[in-house]
Protein backbone atom coordinates (compact mmCIF):
# COMPACT_ATOMS: atom_id res chain seq x y z
CA UNK A 1 0.00 0.00 0.00
CA UNK A 2 2.63 2.05 0.83
CA UNK A 3 4.50 0.95 -1.89
CA UNK A 4 1.83 1.80 -4.49
CA UNK A 5 1.38 5.54 -3.01
CA UNK A 6 4.99 6.30 -3.40
CA UNK A 7 5.17 4.98 -7.00
CA UNK A 8 1.84 6.54 -8.14
CA UNK A 9 3.42 9.85 -6.82
CA UNK A 10 6.81 9.00 -8.56
CA UNK A 11 4.19 8.68 -11.49
CA UNK A 12 2.37 11.19 -11.65
CA UNK A 13 5.52 13.70 -10.97
CA UNK A 14 7.21 12.00 -14.28
CA UNK A 15 3.52 13.25 -15.90
CA UNK A 16 3.95 16.66 -14.56
CA UNK A 17 7.50 16.60 -15.60
CA UNK A 18 6.57 15.30 -19.19
CA UNK A 19 3.84 18.07 -19.25
CA UNK A 20 5.64 20.77 -18.61
CA UNK A 21 8.45 19.75 -20.61
CA UNK A 22 5.76 19.62 -23.53
CA UNK A 23 4.35 23.19 -22.61
CA UNK A 24 7.73 24.39 -22.81
CA UNK A 25 8.27 23.04 -26.62
CA UNK A 26 4.98 24.28 -27.84
CA UNK A 27 5.64 27.65 -25.92
CA UNK A 28 9.38 27.58 -28.06
CA UNK A 29 7.37 26.13 -31.24
CA UNK A 30 5.04 28.92 -30.98
CA UNK A 31 7.87 31.47 -29.96
CA UNK A 32 10.14 30.87 -33.01
CA UNK A 33 6.97 30.33 -35.49
CA UNK A 34 6.29 34.19 -34.63
CA UNK A 35 9.79 35.32 -34.77
CA UNK A 36 10.39 33.51 -38.06
CA UNK A 37 8.31 36.14 -39.01
CA UNK A 38 9.86 39.28 -37.03
CA UNK A 39 12.79 38.35 -38.15
CA UNK A 40 12.25 38.77 -41.99
CA UNK A 41 10.68 42.08 -40.77
CA UNK A 42 13.91 42.78 -39.92
CA UNK A 43 15.30 42.59 -43.01
CA UNK A 44 14.32 45.72 -44.09
CA UNK A 45 17.33 48.43 -43.78
CA UNK A 46 14.91 51.13 -42.97
CA UNK A 47 14.99 49.91 -39.41
CA UNK A 48 17.23 51.87 -37.30
CA UNK A 49 16.31 50.53 -34.30
CA UNK A 50 15.47 46.92 -33.56
CA UNK A 51 13.48 47.50 -29.85
CA UNK A 52 10.17 46.68 -31.79
CA UNK A 53 11.44 43.50 -32.05
CA UNK A 54 12.07 42.70 -28.63
CA UNK A 55 8.76 44.35 -27.91
CA UNK A 56 6.80 42.19 -29.83
CA UNK A 57 8.36 38.70 -28.87
CA UNK A 58 7.78 39.25 -25.48
CA UNK A 59 4.47 39.84 -25.86
CA UNK A 60 4.32 36.59 -27.67
CA UNK A 61 5.82 34.55 -24.94
CA UNK A 62 3.87 35.85 -22.55
CA UNK A 63 0.58 35.42 -24.20
CA UNK A 64 0.84 33.11 -26.82
CA UNK A 65 -3.36 32.46 -27.60
CA UNK A 66 -5.63 33.20 -29.55
CA UNK A 67 -6.06 36.63 -27.89
CA UNK A 68 -2.57 37.17 -29.19
CA UNK A 69 -4.22 37.54 -32.98
CA UNK A 70 -6.40 40.43 -31.73
CA UNK A 71 -3.46 41.89 -29.79
CA UNK A 72 -1.39 42.14 -32.93
CA UNK A 73 -4.04 43.71 -34.46
CA UNK A 74 -4.90 46.34 -32.43
CA UNK A 75 -1.07 46.94 -30.67
CA UNK A 76 0.56 49.72 -31.47
CA UNK A 77 4.10 49.80 -33.18
CA UNK A 78 5.10 51.63 -30.03
CA UNK A 79 8.59 50.92 -28.60
CA UNK A 80 9.34 51.60 -25.05
CA UNK A 81 12.86 53.19 -25.69
CA UNK A 82 11.84 56.05 -27.67
CA UNK A 83 9.61 59.27 -27.02
CA UNK A 84 9.04 62.35 -27.33
CA UNK A 85 11.44 65.11 -27.30
CA UNK A 86 10.45 68.58 -28.26
CA UNK A 87 13.01 70.81 -25.49
CA UNK A 88 15.54 73.16 -26.98
CA UNK A 89 19.06 72.21 -26.42
CA UNK A 90 21.36 74.18 -23.54
CA UNK A 91 22.73 76.79 -26.08
CA UNK A 92 19.24 77.83 -27.33
CA UNK A 93 18.30 81.34 -26.38
CA UNK A 94 14.72 82.93 -25.32
CA UNK A 95 13.22 85.37 -28.51
CA UNK A 96 13.90 88.91 -28.22
CA UNK A 97 11.83 91.81 -28.86
CA UNK A 98 12.02 92.59 -32.61
CA UNK A 99 10.30 95.34 -34.66
CA UNK A 100 10.71 93.60 -37.79
CA UNK A 101 7.85 91.94 -39.00
CA UNK A 102 6.64 89.01 -41.03
CA UNK A 103 2.88 88.32 -42.21
CA UNK A 104 1.75 85.04 -43.64
CA UNK A 105 -0.83 83.90 -46.31
CA UNK A 106 -1.15 80.38 -45.94
CA UNK A 107 -2.44 77.82 -48.98
CA UNK A 108 -3.67 74.63 -49.47
CA UNK A 109 -6.12 72.35 -46.84
CA UNK A 110 -6.04 72.07 -42.91
CA UNK A 111 -2.93 69.92 -43.04
CA UNK A 112 -0.88 72.05 -45.53
CA UNK A 113 -1.82 75.16 -44.06
CA UNK A 114 -0.95 73.37 -40.30
CA UNK A 115 2.81 72.70 -41.32
CA UNK A 116 3.20 75.66 -43.35
CA UNK A 117 2.03 77.36 -39.86
CA UNK A 118 4.99 75.22 -38.17
CA UNK A 119 7.37 76.08 -40.45
CA UNK A 120 7.04 79.87 -40.54
CA UNK A 121 6.74 79.94 -36.86
CA UNK A 122 10.41 78.72 -37.93
CA UNK A 123 11.38 81.22 -40.45
CA UNK A 124 10.60 83.72 -38.07
CA UNK A 125 12.68 82.45 -35.49
CA UNK A 126 15.94 82.01 -37.78
CA UNK A 127 15.06 85.60 -39.38
CA UNK A 128 14.63 87.08 -35.92
CA UNK A 129 10.94 88.72 -37.02
CA UNK A 130 8.16 88.88 -34.93
CA UNK A 131 5.32 86.66 -36.49
CA UNK A 132 1.97 88.16 -37.10
CA UNK A 133 -1.03 85.27 -36.83
CA UNK A 134 -1.10 83.91 -40.20
CA UNK A 135 -4.14 84.47 -42.83
CA UNK A 136 -5.74 81.31 -43.80
CA UNK A 137 -6.93 80.18 -47.24
CA UNK A 138 -10.03 81.06 -48.25
CA UNK A 139 -9.61 80.36 -52.30
CA UNK A 140 -8.41 77.09 -52.10
CA UNK A 141 -11.03 74.15 -53.24
CA UNK A 142 -12.43 73.73 -50.00
CA UNK A 143 -13.48 77.37 -49.75
CA UNK A 144 -13.47 78.11 -46.12
CA UNK A 145 -14.56 81.52 -44.74
CA UNK A 146 -12.45 80.49 -41.38
CA UNK A 147 -10.05 82.72 -39.75
CA UNK A 148 -7.11 81.21 -38.03
CA UNK A 149 -8.75 82.06 -34.63
CA UNK A 150 -12.07 79.89 -36.08
CA UNK A 151 -9.66 76.99 -36.24
CA UNK A 152 -6.45 77.51 -33.88
CA UNK A 153 -6.48 78.14 -30.01
CA UNK A 154 -4.74 81.82 -30.86
CA UNK A 155 -3.94 82.62 -27.33
CA UNK A 156 -2.43 79.19 -26.34
CA UNK A 157 -0.35 79.56 -30.17
CA UNK A 158 0.79 82.81 -28.54
CA UNK A 159 1.94 82.14 -24.78
CA UNK A 160 3.04 78.62 -25.67
CA UNK A 161 5.80 79.87 -28.09
CA UNK A 162 6.53 82.94 -26.34
CA UNK A 163 10.34 81.78 -25.70
CA UNK A 164 10.75 81.31 -29.22
CA UNK A 165 9.22 83.80 -31.43
CA UNK A 166 7.24 86.68 -30.52
CA UNK A 167 3.78 86.55 -32.08
CA UNK A 168 1.18 89.25 -32.36
CA UNK A 169 -2.33 89.44 -33.51
CA UNK A 170 -2.14 92.34 -35.84
CA UNK A 171 0.29 94.29 -37.32
CA UNK A 172 0.72 97.21 -35.73
CA UNK A 173 -1.72 100.19 -37.11
CA UNK A 174 1.58 102.43 -37.83
CA UNK A 175 3.17 99.69 -40.25
CA UNK A 176 0.10 98.74 -42.07
CA UNK A 177 0.66 100.91 -44.92
CA UNK A 178 4.31 100.67 -45.20
CA UNK A 179 5.27 98.98 -48.02
CA UNK A 180 5.75 95.72 -47.43
CA UNK A 181 8.67 93.29 -49.17
CA UNK A 182 6.52 90.83 -51.02
CA UNK A 183 8.29 87.53 -51.15
CA UNK A 184 7.42 83.96 -52.38
CA UNK A 185 10.07 82.19 -50.75
CA UNK A 186 11.78 79.23 -52.09
CA UNK A 187 10.78 75.83 -51.91
CA UNK A 188 12.16 73.78 -49.79
CA UNK A 189 15.02 76.15 -48.71
CA UNK A 190 17.78 75.82 -45.97
CA UNK A 191 19.04 77.92 -43.07
CA UNK A 192 21.85 79.90 -45.64
CA UNK A 193 18.59 80.52 -47.56
CA UNK A 194 16.79 82.43 -45.00
CA UNK A 195 19.64 84.10 -43.28
CA UNK A 196 20.55 85.72 -46.85
CA UNK A 197 17.04 87.21 -46.54
CA UNK A 198 17.28 89.09 -43.84
CA UNK A 199 19.46 91.28 -46.43
CA UNK A 200 15.63 92.52 -46.61
CA UNK A 201 15.41 93.98 -43.63
CA UNK A 202 17.62 96.69 -44.28
CA UNK A 203 15.26 98.26 -46.65
CA UNK A 204 11.87 97.05 -45.39
CA UNK A 205 10.51 96.13 -42.13
CA UNK A 206 7.64 94.20 -42.70
CA UNK A 207 8.13 91.21 -45.01
CA UNK A 208 5.15 89.52 -46.40
CA UNK A 209 5.31 85.95 -46.91
CA UNK A 210 2.61 84.89 -50.03
CA UNK A 211 2.74 81.31 -49.64
CA UNK A 212 3.14 79.10 -46.67
CA UNK A 213 3.39 75.53 -47.69
CA UNK A 214 6.95 73.62 -48.02
CA UNK A 215 8.95 76.34 -47.65
CA UNK A 216 11.11 74.96 -45.67
CA UNK A 217 13.95 71.50 -46.09
CA UNK A 218 12.84 68.53 -44.43
CA UNK A 219 16.96 68.25 -43.12
CA UNK A 220 19.76 69.71 -42.77
CA UNK A 221 18.48 71.90 -40.37
CA UNK A 222 19.76 72.83 -36.66
CA UNK A 223 18.16 70.71 -33.73
CA UNK A 224 16.90 73.25 -32.24
CA UNK A 225 15.06 74.36 -35.37
CA UNK A 226 13.76 71.11 -36.31
CA UNK A 227 12.89 70.93 -32.43
CA UNK A 228 10.76 74.09 -32.74
CA UNK A 229 8.46 73.11 -35.87
CA UNK A 230 7.59 70.21 -34.05
CA UNK A 231 6.76 72.33 -30.54
CA UNK A 232 4.66 74.71 -32.95
CA UNK A 233 2.85 71.45 -34.50
CA UNK A 234 1.78 69.24 -31.93
CA UNK A 235 1.90 72.01 -28.80
CA UNK A 236 0.91 75.31 -30.26
CA UNK A 237 -1.54 74.33 -33.04
CA UNK A 238 -4.28 73.50 -30.76
CA UNK A 239 -7.28 73.46 -32.04
CA UNK A 240 -10.29 76.13 -30.87
CA UNK A 241 -12.03 74.95 -27.92
CA UNK A 242 -15.39 73.99 -30.08
CA UNK A 243 -13.43 71.41 -32.33
CA UNK A 244 -11.36 69.68 -29.37
CA UNK A 245 -14.19 69.75 -27.76
CA UNK A 246 -16.13 67.76 -30.23
CA UNK A 247 -13.13 65.68 -31.24
CA UNK A 248 -13.37 64.30 -27.96
CA UNK A 249 -16.88 63.60 -27.37
CA UNK A 250 -16.97 61.56 -30.84
CA UNK A 251 -13.66 59.93 -29.67
CA UNK A 252 -15.71 58.47 -26.49
CA UNK A 253 -18.44 57.75 -28.39
CA UNK A 254 -16.30 55.63 -30.61
CA UNK A 255 -14.30 53.66 -27.31
CA UNK A 256 -17.81 53.37 -26.16
CA UNK A 257 -19.14 51.50 -29.11
CA UNK A 258 -16.49 49.34 -30.09
CA UNK A 259 -13.53 49.80 -27.75
CA UNK A 260 -11.35 49.89 -30.50
CA UNK A 261 -11.66 51.90 -34.17
CA UNK A 262 -9.58 51.74 -37.16
CA UNK A 263 -9.74 55.61 -38.74
CA UNK A 264 -10.09 55.48 -42.35
CA UNK A 265 -8.70 58.37 -44.15
CA UNK A 266 -11.08 57.49 -47.17
CA UNK A 267 -9.89 60.02 -49.79
CA UNK A 268 -12.48 59.00 -52.14
CA UNK A 269 -13.67 61.84 -52.99
CA UNK A 270 -15.13 64.57 -56.13
CA UNK A 271 -11.55 66.68 -56.06
CA UNK A 272 -9.28 63.87 -55.71
CA UNK A 273 -10.91 61.56 -58.37
CA UNK A 274 -10.80 63.88 -60.59
CA UNK A 275 -7.38 65.25 -59.97
CA UNK A 276 -5.55 61.98 -60.27
CA UNK A 277 -8.03 60.89 -63.45
CA UNK A 278 -8.96 57.64 -61.47
CA UNK A 279 -12.35 56.29 -62.66
CA UNK A 280 -12.01 52.71 -62.60
CA UNK A 281 -15.22 51.15 -61.69
CA UNK A 282 -16.96 54.54 -62.49
CA UNK A 283 -19.80 54.83 -64.98
CA UNK A 284 -19.38 56.82 -68.05
CA UNK A 285 -21.37 59.49 -67.01
CA UNK A 286 -19.10 60.27 -63.45
CA UNK A 287 -15.91 59.76 -66.07
CA UNK A 288 -17.11 62.08 -67.85
CA UNK A 289 -18.02 64.50 -64.69
CA UNK A 290 -14.33 64.00 -63.35
CA UNK A 291 -12.72 64.98 -66.44
CA UNK A 292 -14.64 68.46 -67.04
CA UNK A 293 -13.52 69.04 -63.45
CA UNK A 294 -10.07 68.57 -64.16
CA UNK A 295 -10.18 70.43 -67.56
CA UNK A 296 -11.84 73.33 -66.00
CA UNK A 297 -9.80 73.40 -62.87
CA UNK A 298 -6.78 75.85 -64.06
CA UNK A 299 -4.04 75.13 -61.27
CA UNK A 300 -4.55 71.01 -62.23
CA UNK A 301 -1.66 71.16 -64.77
CA UNK A 302 -2.14 67.37 -65.74
CA UNK A 303 -5.03 67.22 -68.46
CA UNK A 304 -5.02 63.92 -70.17
CA UNK A 305 -4.94 61.68 -67.79
CA UNK A 306 -5.30 57.17 -68.83
CA UNK A 307 -7.06 55.77 -65.75
CA UNK A 308 -6.17 52.34 -66.15
CA UNK A 309 -2.05 53.17 -66.54
CA UNK A 310 -2.39 55.43 -63.15
CA UNK A 311 -4.43 52.87 -61.34
CA UNK A 312 -1.44 50.15 -62.21
CA UNK A 313 1.24 52.98 -61.43
CA UNK A 314 -0.24 52.52 -57.79
CA UNK A 315 -1.47 56.65 -58.23
CA UNK A 316 -5.59 55.95 -57.23
CA UNK A 317 -7.00 55.95 -54.10
CA UNK A 318 -7.94 52.90 -53.51
CA UNK A 319 -12.09 52.15 -53.80
CA UNK A 320 -14.11 51.33 -51.22
CA UNK A 321 -14.37 48.34 -52.58
CA UNK A 322 -10.68 47.53 -52.22
CA UNK A 323 -10.12 49.24 -48.88
CA UNK A 324 -12.54 46.40 -47.56
CA UNK A 325 -11.02 43.61 -49.34
CA UNK A 326 -7.65 44.77 -47.98
CA UNK A 327 -9.00 45.35 -44.35
CA UNK A 328 -10.47 42.19 -44.06
CA UNK A 329 -7.29 40.58 -45.50
CA UNK A 330 -5.39 42.06 -42.63
CA UNK A 331 -7.23 39.94 -40.63
CA UNK A 332 -9.96 42.37 -39.04
CA UNK A 333 -13.39 40.57 -38.32
CA UNK A 334 -16.66 42.02 -40.38
CA UNK A 335 -17.90 43.39 -36.67
CA UNK A 336 -14.74 46.24 -37.08
CA UNK A 337 -15.64 49.87 -36.29
CA UNK A 338 -14.03 51.91 -38.95
CA UNK A 339 -14.77 55.38 -38.72
CA UNK A 340 -14.70 57.01 -42.35
CA UNK A 341 -12.32 60.77 -42.20
CA UNK A 342 -13.48 62.13 -45.23
CA UNK A 343 -15.63 64.95 -46.89
CA UNK A 344 -18.17 63.38 -49.41
CA UNK A 345 -17.83 60.41 -50.42
CA UNK A 346 -18.23 60.52 -54.49
CA UNK A 347 -20.91 58.26 -55.68
CA UNK A 348 -22.43 58.83 -52.07
CA UNK A 349 -24.11 55.70 -49.72
CA UNK A 350 -24.03 53.44 -53.23
CA UNK A 351 -20.69 53.63 -53.76
CA UNK A 352 -19.80 53.28 -50.07
CA UNK A 353 -22.05 50.52 -49.11
CA UNK A 354 -19.18 48.36 -51.58
CA UNK A 355 -17.44 48.91 -48.28
CA UNK A 356 -20.45 48.41 -45.76
CA UNK A 357 -21.25 45.20 -46.99
CA UNK A 358 -18.30 44.12 -46.15
CA UNK A 359 -17.99 46.10 -43.11
CA UNK A 360 -21.10 47.01 -41.48
CA UNK A 361 -19.87 49.36 -38.31
CA UNK A 362 -19.00 52.11 -40.63
CA UNK A 363 -19.50 55.23 -39.19
CA UNK A 364 -18.32 58.93 -39.48
CA UNK A 365 -19.29 62.49 -37.99
CA UNK A 366 -22.85 62.43 -39.67
CA UNK A 367 -23.75 59.44 -37.95
CA UNK A 368 -21.93 59.56 -34.26
CA UNK A 369 -22.58 63.54 -34.06
CA UNK A 370 -25.99 65.02 -33.90
CA UNK A 371 -27.22 67.30 -36.43
CA UNK A 372 -26.81 70.35 -33.75
CA UNK A 373 -23.94 69.61 -32.78
CA UNK A 374 -22.70 69.51 -36.30
CA UNK A 375 -24.51 72.80 -37.15
CA UNK A 376 -21.53 74.89 -36.22
CA UNK A 377 -19.19 73.16 -38.32
CA UNK A 378 -21.15 73.25 -41.88
CA UNK A 379 -19.79 75.04 -44.28
CA UNK A 380 -16.47 75.27 -43.03
CA UNK A 381 -14.34 72.01 -44.83
CA UNK A 382 -11.10 72.94 -42.54
CA UNK A 383 -12.83 72.94 -39.22
CA UNK A 384 -14.66 69.57 -40.19
CA UNK A 385 -11.30 68.49 -41.65
CA UNK A 386 -9.58 69.45 -37.64
CA UNK A 387 -11.90 66.80 -36.45
CA UNK A 388 -11.29 63.86 -38.53
CA UNK A 389 -7.94 64.92 -37.49
CA UNK A 390 -8.83 64.82 -33.45
CA UNK A 391 -10.10 61.49 -34.53
CA UNK A 392 -7.79 59.84 -36.88
CA UNK A 393 -4.91 60.77 -34.05
CA UNK A 394 -6.52 59.30 -31.52
CA UNK A 395 -7.70 55.75 -33.37
CA UNK A 396 -6.31 52.78 -32.68
CA UNK A 397 -5.15 52.07 -36.36
CA UNK A 398 -4.65 54.53 -38.99
CA UNK A 399 -5.25 53.75 -42.75
CA UNK A 400 -5.36 56.38 -45.39
CA UNK A 401 -6.58 55.51 -48.77
CA UNK A 402 -4.35 57.70 -50.59
CA UNK A 403 -1.08 59.54 -49.81
CA UNK A 404 -1.49 63.35 -49.33
CA UNK A 405 -1.18 65.62 -46.54
CA UNK A 406 -3.83 64.72 -43.95
CA UNK A 407 -2.30 60.86 -44.48
CA UNK A 408 1.07 62.25 -43.95
CA UNK A 409 0.17 64.83 -41.03
CA UNK A 410 -1.97 61.86 -39.24
CA UNK A 411 1.18 59.51 -39.32
CA UNK A 412 3.63 62.01 -38.30
CA UNK A 413 1.47 63.48 -34.94
CA UNK A 414 0.88 59.32 -34.27
CA UNK A 415 4.81 58.19 -34.70
CA UNK A 416 5.34 61.22 -32.36
CA UNK A 417 2.66 60.42 -29.63
CA UNK A 418 3.67 56.72 -29.15
CA UNK A 419 3.87 55.23 -32.64
CA UNK A 420 0.44 54.36 -32.85
CA UNK A 421 -0.13 52.06 -36.01
CA UNK A 422 -0.57 53.62 -39.23
CA UNK A 423 -1.00 50.82 -41.95
CA UNK A 424 0.05 52.80 -45.89
CA UNK A 425 -1.09 50.97 -48.27
CA UNK A 426 0.79 49.74 -51.10
CA UNK A 427 -1.27 51.09 -53.55
CA UNK A 428 0.65 49.63 -56.61
CA UNK A 429 1.02 45.63 -54.72
CA UNK A 430 -2.28 45.85 -53.73
CA UNK A 431 -3.66 46.74 -57.51
CA UNK A 432 -1.53 43.71 -59.00
CA UNK A 433 -3.55 41.72 -56.03
CA UNK A 434 -7.12 43.49 -57.07
CA UNK A 435 -6.33 42.75 -60.89
CA UNK A 436 -5.94 38.84 -60.22
CA UNK A 437 -9.00 39.09 -57.94
CA UNK A 438 -11.01 40.59 -61.03
CA UNK A 439 -9.72 37.81 -63.19
CA UNK A 440 -10.67 35.17 -60.82
CA UNK A 441 -6.76 33.74 -60.81
CA UNK A 442 -6.79 34.25 -56.63
CA UNK A 443 -9.80 34.33 -54.56
CA UNK A 444 -10.72 35.84 -51.11
CA UNK A 445 -9.06 33.87 -48.07
CA UNK A 446 -5.87 32.71 -46.69
CA UNK A 447 -3.90 33.13 -49.54
CA UNK A 448 -4.71 36.04 -50.51
CA UNK A 449 -4.14 37.15 -46.86
CA UNK A 450 -0.67 35.97 -46.36
CA UNK A 451 0.00 37.77 -49.78
CA UNK A 452 -1.28 41.15 -48.30
CA UNK A 453 -0.09 40.64 -44.66
CA UNK A 454 3.42 39.96 -45.92
CA UNK A 455 3.32 43.13 -48.24
CA UNK A 456 2.37 45.14 -45.21
CA UNK A 457 4.75 43.71 -42.50
CA UNK A 458 6.97 47.04 -42.88
CA UNK A 459 4.20 49.52 -43.39
CA UNK A 460 2.91 49.91 -39.74
CA UNK A 461 4.49 52.83 -38.63
CA UNK A 462 7.16 51.33 -36.41
CA UNK A 463 10.15 53.50 -35.32
CA UNK A 464 12.70 54.66 -38.47
CA UNK A 465 14.84 57.13 -39.47
CA UNK A 466 13.18 59.73 -41.60
CA UNK A 467 14.09 58.56 -45.35
CA UNK A 468 16.08 60.69 -47.08
CA UNK A 469 15.72 61.06 -51.40
CA UNK A 470 15.71 58.44 -53.28
CA UNK A 471 19.45 56.92 -54.95
CA UNK A 472 20.29 58.73 -57.47
CA UNK A 473 18.24 61.87 -57.42
CA UNK A 474 21.47 65.09 -56.94
CA UNK A 475 19.73 68.29 -58.17
CA UNK A 476 16.78 70.61 -55.90
CA UNK A 477 14.61 68.25 -57.36
CA UNK A 478 15.87 65.54 -54.09
CA UNK A 479 14.23 67.85 -51.58
CA UNK A 480 10.64 67.01 -53.09
CA UNK A 481 11.40 63.16 -52.83
CA UNK A 482 12.36 63.17 -49.72
CA UNK A 483 10.05 61.75 -46.39
CA UNK A 484 8.48 64.88 -45.42
CA UNK A 485 9.94 66.09 -41.70
CA UNK A 486 6.48 65.82 -40.10
CA UNK A 487 5.32 62.38 -41.76
CA UNK A 488 8.18 61.34 -39.47
CA UNK A 489 9.80 63.60 -37.46
CA UNK A 490 12.54 60.99 -36.07
CA UNK A 491 15.14 61.23 -34.61
CA UNK A 492 15.25 65.53 -33.56
CA UNK A 493 11.83 65.03 -32.36
CA UNK A 494 11.37 61.48 -31.20
CA UNK A 495 14.35 60.16 -28.79
CA UNK A 496 15.52 57.22 -27.68
C1 LIG B 1 19.14 87.42 -34.56
O1 LIG B 1 19.35 88.11 -33.36
C2 LIG B 1 20.42 87.61 -32.58
C3 LIG B 1 20.48 88.38 -31.29
O2 LIG B 1 19.39 89.17 -31.10
C4 LIG B 1 21.71 87.70 -33.34
O3 LIG B 1 22.75 87.15 -32.59
C5 LIG B 1 21.59 86.94 -34.65
O4 LIG B 1 22.73 87.09 -35.43
C6 LIG B 1 20.38 87.44 -35.43
N1 LIG B 1 20.20 86.58 -36.57
C7 LIG B 1 20.04 87.06 -37.79
C8 LIG B 1 19.90 86.05 -38.88
O5 LIG B 1 20.00 88.25 -38.04
C1 LIG C 1 21.42 86.17 -51.31
O1 LIG C 1 20.33 86.94 -51.80
C2 LIG C 1 20.65 87.75 -52.90
C3 LIG C 1 19.45 88.61 -53.27
O2 LIG C 1 18.44 88.54 -52.36
C4 LIG C 1 21.06 86.89 -54.07
O3 LIG C 1 21.44 87.68 -55.18
C5 LIG C 1 22.24 86.01 -53.64
O4 LIG C 1 22.56 85.12 -54.68
C6 LIG C 1 21.88 85.23 -52.40
N1 LIG C 1 23.06 84.51 -51.95
C7 LIG C 1 22.99 83.27 -51.53
C8 LIG C 1 24.28 82.65 -51.08
O5 LIG C 1 21.95 82.64 -51.52
C1 LIG D 1 -4.82 53.24 -71.41
O1 LIG D 1 -3.72 52.43 -71.13
C2 LIG D 1 -3.96 51.04 -71.30
C3 LIG D 1 -2.75 50.27 -70.80
O2 LIG D 1 -1.56 50.86 -71.20
C4 LIG D 1 -4.30 50.75 -72.76
O3 LIG D 1 -4.55 49.38 -72.94
C5 LIG D 1 -5.52 51.57 -73.14
O4 LIG D 1 -5.79 51.42 -74.51
C6 LIG D 1 -5.31 53.05 -72.81
N1 LIG D 1 -6.57 53.75 -73.02
C7 LIG D 1 -6.69 54.83 -73.76
C8 LIG D 1 -8.05 55.41 -73.87
O5 LIG D 1 -5.75 55.33 -74.31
Amino acid sequence: MRNSRVSSRKTSRITRTLYIILLFAISIFIFLFYTKDLLENEQNPLFSDTSHLHHQSQQIRSSGSVQFVDQQLWASTFSRRVHPCVNPTAKYKAAQESNRYMTVKCNGGLNQMRTGIADMVAVARIMNATLVIPHLDKRSFWQDSSVFGDIFDEDHFIRSLQRDVRIVKELPRQLESVPRARKHFGSWSGMSYYENMTQLWREHQVIHVAKSDSRLANNDLPLDIQRLRCRALYHALRFSPPIEVLGKRLVERLRLRGGHYIALHLRYEKDMLAFTGCTYGLSDAESEELRIMRESTHHWKIKKINSTEQRNAGLCPLTPREVGIFIKALGYPASTLIYIAAGKIYGGAGRLSELTLQFPNVVSKETLATKAELEAFSHHASQNAAIDYIISVESNVFIPSHSGNMARAVEGHRRFLEHKKTITPDRQGLIEVFNKLDSGQLVEGPTLTNIVKRMHRNRRGASRKRNGPPLGIKSRARFRYEESFYQNPYPECICN
